[in-house]
């Protein structure tokens, strides 16, 4: 599954050089921890988020994440850095599996840093990261590192969707209806042809957090953008949106309207939301209980706690059963 940077390099396809990382947020959600702790290093059971990103843009055959961080963050980076001493001292004393995960950021991919100088938004960080993309790159991918997509490949498939369609693709998850209310939605239709192995529809335009009624479909957007080089020139001519700040949705609504072929992939597998702690202790779970190391010991843990709790509050049963 993991690639080394040397293998990406020679596998990178379908134009997508540069995967573009937003990690510049304020991390809100997250307090205290994100007062001296970037979110975007905060484990998943031992690797953080970031890492995780790092190895999904390697096994799409990307060259290079462009991290984008706030001044205050810069210690994101230092994950992708060498830590020789550390190495040395645990390779003297036979951990060589630890000293692997320890090298192994800086092995997966290059990783460079663009500042974000205020917090204005997704839009505004992804456009921070244009002065850092060659000129003959037409496409970037863009990863959010507090959503994890899984099964990983979603991205190739997107990038498929580009070759054949052009134009810009994000992935789209189904919901349930109670729950659009949370997410941008997308008003598709059917896409012109149908792909092999893809479910691919067109976008005919975005809603920010619709209620439940004005919801145009179920599909919701998630952190995976495959964007032509279009959007930055979009997101020069947006306006600041919801809470001030400039939003990638707004310039993706922008190009729609002005004729950009948007496509959406349908994803129908698993997704987490690291950004905020109800969507985080889920991940860590699933990610631990399928760990080799710490799964056997945490499922016996983990009903335990359950029994415990449904002990003391049986009502979770009967909400449980009424689904
Ligand atoms: P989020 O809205 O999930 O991150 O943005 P946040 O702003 O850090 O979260 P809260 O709401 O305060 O808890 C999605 C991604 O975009 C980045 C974030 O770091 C995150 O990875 N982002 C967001 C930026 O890089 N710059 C911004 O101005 C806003």
């Amino acid at each position: 599954m993991r690639n080394s940077k040397e293998e990406s390099q020679q596998a990178a396809h379908g134009g997508v050089r540069t995967v573009v990382v937003p990690a510049a947020g304020m991390g809100t959600r997250f307090l205290p921890a994100t007062k001296t702790v970037p979110k975007e290093l905060l484990p998943v059971v031992d690797t953080p988020g970031i890492e995780l990103i790092a190895e999904e843009a390697a096994d799409l055959g990307a060259e290079r994440l462009v991290i984008v961080v706030a001044p205050q963050k810069q210690e994101i980076m230092d994950h992708f850095g060498e830590f020789n001493v550390l190495q040395e001292r645990l390779l003297n004393r036979g951990k060589e599996e630890q000293a692997e995960k320890v090298s192994r950021a800086n092995e997966l991919i290059d990783a460079v840093a663009v500042t974000q100088e205020s917090p204005l938004g997704l839009g505004h960080a992804v456009g921070c990261a244009e002065p850092a993309l060659d000129a003959e790159e037409d496409a970037v991918a863009v990863m959010l590192p507090d959503d994890l997509v899984l099964p990983i490949g979603v991205m190739d498939k997107m990038v498929r969707v580009r070759e054949e369609f052009g134009g810009s693709v994000l992935c789209a998850f189904n919901v349930t209806p109670d729950e659009v209310y949370n997410y941008g939605v997308f008003d598709v239709e059917d896409a012109e042809r149908d792909i092999e192995g893809v479910e691919v529809k067109k976008v005919r335009g975005m809603v920010e957090k619709p209620a439940k009624e004005e919801a145009p479909s179920t599909l919701v957007a998630t952190g995976r953008y495959l964007l032509d080089r279009a959007v930055f020139d979009a997101l020069g001519r947006i306006e600041p949106g919801k809470g001030g700040e400039l939003q990638l949705t707004d310039a993706i609504e922008l190009m729609i309207q002005e004729g950009h072929p948007v496509h959406v992939v349908v994803h129908r597998g698993k997704r987490h939301d690291l950004g905020n702690p109800g969507g985080y202790i889920p991940a860590n779970v699933d990610f631990g209980l399928r760990d080799e190391k710490y799964g056997p010991a945490l499922y016996p843990a983990l009903k335990e706690i359950l029994a415990e709790f449904e002990a003391e509050h049986p009502e979770v049963l009967e909400r449980g059963q009424q689904g």
